[in-house]
C-alpha cells in the first residue's frame, strides 16, 4: 500500500475509508512530556522541507501530536493518521522518533529536501495506521574514518541518513595504522603526528599507484561532543573504537615508545600509507597500558554511557594483532612468564582483559572484533563477529553478548557486483539481493543462545573510498535492505520478497536523491562513479570475481 523501507510490522488504512489529509501552514505540533527532542527534529526537518512552521498548540485536530504511550515496547511505534489529530506514539521518545522517520516517508520524497522545490505543493499523508517495532535492538554501522578521514560534516549527514534508515548504532573507527583521528589532550602527537600521512596507496595492495596528495584529518573534541550529541538527538549511540593492540601504527609512529622498540627501529615509522594487516603492534608494557589508560579516560568523558541505549559500549578493536614481534620481543616473552601466560595470543587476551575490567570498573562494557575469543574472552566482554559467525556462535554459547557483522555478507565494502565497471573491486560479490537475504541469527543456535545476538551491524572499511562519494556508492544501496533485515521481522532467507523490496526501492531511490546520496543505480555505476584501472583486491583461491 505504501512504499515504506524498513517495512514495518502492520498497515492498515484507518476508517471510514481509504483517503489522503494534507499538511498546511496552520498544522499545529503538540509535543506532550519526553518527545520536546523529537519535536525540535521533526520541526527543524519537516520544516525547512515544506517550509510549514509547525507552531505549538493543541487547539484544532489539524495538529500533529507526539506522545510517550506506556502500552508500546521503548522503540515501538504507532502513527495514526485517521482525519482528525495525526498521532506519533512511542513507547519512548526513541519510539516517537523512529515514527516520526515513517511520518516523513509518507510525505513523500520532497520530504527529504532540505528547502520547497514546488511553491504550492501539498503534502498529503495516507489516512493510514501503522503499528511497529524493530527486531533488533542494536541496528548499526560502522565507519572507518581512519583510512579515509570523513570530515565532521559527513558524519553528521550519515548520522541523518541512519535515522533515515532507522539505524541506532554508530561504530566510529577512529584509529588505525593509517591515521588517528580523535584529538587526546594529554598525547596531542596522537593528532599532530598521527592524523595525517604524506601519500596514500590508490586501489587495493596488487595498485602500482599512489596519490601523492597528504592527507588528513581529525575530530577535536568538541567535534566528538557535537557528533555525539547530534547522534543522541537522534536516537543513536556513537560506539568509538580505540583499536589494540595491532592496527596501531599510527599511534606508534607518534609515540615510537608504544611499539616493540627491542625488534624494531620504531623512531623510523610513519603513519602507514597503504593497506593490509601491518605486523608493528603494540608493545605489551606497562607504559603502554597507563599510555591507553589516558587515551580512555578521555573517550569517556567525551562518549558519556547516558547518551543513547548502547552509549555504554566502547570497542577496543583487537583484531588482527600478528605476534611475529611478540615472539621476537625480549620484554614481551617475559611479560608472558611473568604472568604464567601459555603463549602470545594469551598475551593478546591478558591486554583486552586489563581494559575489560578497566572499561568495567568505569561502569562501561568492552566489545572487541572476534579475535578476542583467543587466548580467552574477558569476562564481560562482548564481541563483533566478522569473519563469518562462528566467533559469535561460539561467544554467544559462552553467555557473551554479540554483534553479527559477517564479512562474507554485510562487508559493503566488498563489491556490490561481479561486473567489471564495479569501482576498485574487492572482497567477495555481495548484491543487494545477497544483503537482504542476509539472517543475522545463525540456525545453529539454541533460543537461548540466540538472545545473546543483541543485533547487527553493516561495516564499511574506506581502503578504496577516497570521498564521501565513494562511501555512498558502497553503502547505498544496500544499507537500506540491510536496515529492513535489522529491523524489520522478515521471514527466513529463501522466503523473503526480494521482488516486493525492490518495488518499494523505486520509491526509495526517490528518497535518496533527494537527499543527494550517490549510491549505486540498479543499471551499474554511472561513469564517474568508475575506477577504470586501479587494482581492487580478489580473495585469493576464490572463483574469479569472488
Ligand atoms: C576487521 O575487518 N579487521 C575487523
Amino acid at each position: 500500500m505504501i512504499d515504506l523501507i524498513p517495512a514495518p510490522q502492520k498497515v492498515s488504512w484507518s476508517p471510514p475509508a481509504p483517503g489522503y489529509e494534507s499538511l498546511d501552514a496552520d498544522t499545529h505540533l503538540e509535543a506532550r512530556a519526553g518527545t520536546e527532542g523529537v519535536a525540535r527534529w521533526l520541526r527543524a526537518t519537516l520544516g525547512a522541507a515544506t517550509g510549514l512552521p509547525f507552531p505549538d498548540g493543541n487547539h484544532t485536530d489539524n495538529r500533529i501530536v507526539l506522545s510517550v504511550e506506556p502500552d508500546l515496547a521503548p522503540e515501538a511505534y504507532r502513527v495514526v493518521i485517521d482525519g482528525y489529530a495525526r498521532r506519533i506514539e512511542g513507547g519512548s521518545a526513541a519510539g516517537v522518533f523512529w515514527g516520526a522517520q515513517t511520518f516523513r516517508q509518507l510525505l513523500g520524497p520532497d520530504a527529504y529536501r532540505r528547502a520547497p522545490v514546488r511553491p504550492g505543493q501539498k503534502w498529503e499523508l495516507p489516512r493510514v495506521t501503522i503499528e511497529d517495532a524493530p527486531r533488533f535492538r542494536w541496528r548499526g554501522l560502522m565507519l572507518d574514518v581512519a583510512r579515509h578521514f570523513m570530515p565532521k560534516d559527513g558524519v553528521l549527514r550519515y548520522l541523518d541518513l541512519m535515522a533515515a534508515h532507522k539505524l541506532n548504532v554508530f561504530h566510529f573507527h577512529l584509529t588505525d595504522d593509517q591515521g588517528w583521528r580523535v584529538e587526546i589532550k594529554r598525547h596531542p602527537r596522537l593528532t599532530e603526528v598521527g592524523s595525517w600521512r604524506a601519500r596514500t596507496k590508490f586501489g587495493h595492495r596488487a595498485s602500482p599507484l599512489w596519490d601523492e596528495r597528504p592527507h588528513g584529518g581529525y575530530y577535536t573534541q568538541d567535534d566528538i561532543r557535537e557528533i555525539v550529541a547530534y547522534a543522541a538527538e537522534r536516537h543513536i549511540a556513537v560506539v568509538p573504537e580505540i583499536d589494540v593492540p595491532g592496527h596501531s601504527q599510527a599511534a606508534i609512529a607518534a609515540y615510537p615508545e608504544l611499539g616493540n622498540t627491542d625488534v624494531i627501529d620504531t623512531t623510523a615509522l610513519s603513519v602507514w600509507d597503504t593497506w593490509g594487516i601491518n605486523p608493528n603492534v603494540l608493545a605489551p608494557t606497562d607504559n603502554t597500558l597507563r599510555f591507553y589508560e589516558g587515551v580512555f579516560e578521555e573517550i569517556l568523558e567525551l562518549f558519556p554511557a547516558d547518551a543513547a541505549p548502547f552509549s555504554s559500549f566502547v570497542h577496543v578493536g583487537g583484531d588482527e594483532c600478528p605476534k611475529e614481534q611478540w615472539r621476537r620481543s625480549p620484554v614481551a616473552q617475559s611479560r608472558i612468564k611473568e604472568l604464567s601466560l601459555a603463549d602470545e595470543d594469551e598475551l593478546q587476551s591478558w591486554f583486552i582483559r586489563h581494559f575489560d575490567a578497566w572499561l568495567t570498573a568505569r561502569g562501561r562494557r568492552l566489545i572487541g572484533w572476534d579475535e578476542i575469543l583467543e587466548g580467552g574472552l574477558a569476562p564481560g566482554a562482548a564481541v563483533s563477529s566478522w569473519r563469518g559467525y562462528q566467533g559469535g556462535i561460539t561467544a554467544a554459547r559462552a553467555g557473551h553478548d554479540v554483534v553479527m557483522c559477517p564479512e562474507q555478507q554485510v562487508y559493503l565494502d566488498h563489491r556490490q557486483d561481479g561486473g567489471a565497471d564495479e569501482p576498485v573491486p574487492i572482497g567477495y560479490v555481495r548484491t543487494l539481493e545477497d544483503v537482504y537475504r542476509f539472517e543475522p541469527v545463525p540456525p545453529e543456535l539454541a533460543p537461548e543462545e540466540a538472545r545473546h545476538v543483541i543485533g547487527t551491524q553493516a561495516n564499511l572499511w574506506t581502503e578504496v573510498m577516497e570521498d564521501q562519494g565513494r562511501v555512498d556508492y558502497q553503502a547505498f544501496p544496500r544499507l537500506a535492505a540491510f536496515a529492513e533485515v535489522t529491523w524489520s521481522a522478515l521471514p527466513p532467507p529463501a522466503e523473503r520478497d526480494f521482488a516486493g523490496f525492490e518495488r518499494r526501492m523505486g520509491a526509495h531511490y526517490e528518497r535518496l536523491d533527494a537527499l543527494g546520496v550517490a549510491y549505486r543505480p540498479a543499471t551499474g555505476p554511472r561513469p564517474w562513479q568508475r575506477r577504470p584501472g586501479v587494482l581492487g583486491r580478489p580473495i585469493e583461491g576464490a572463483p574469479p570475481n569472488v
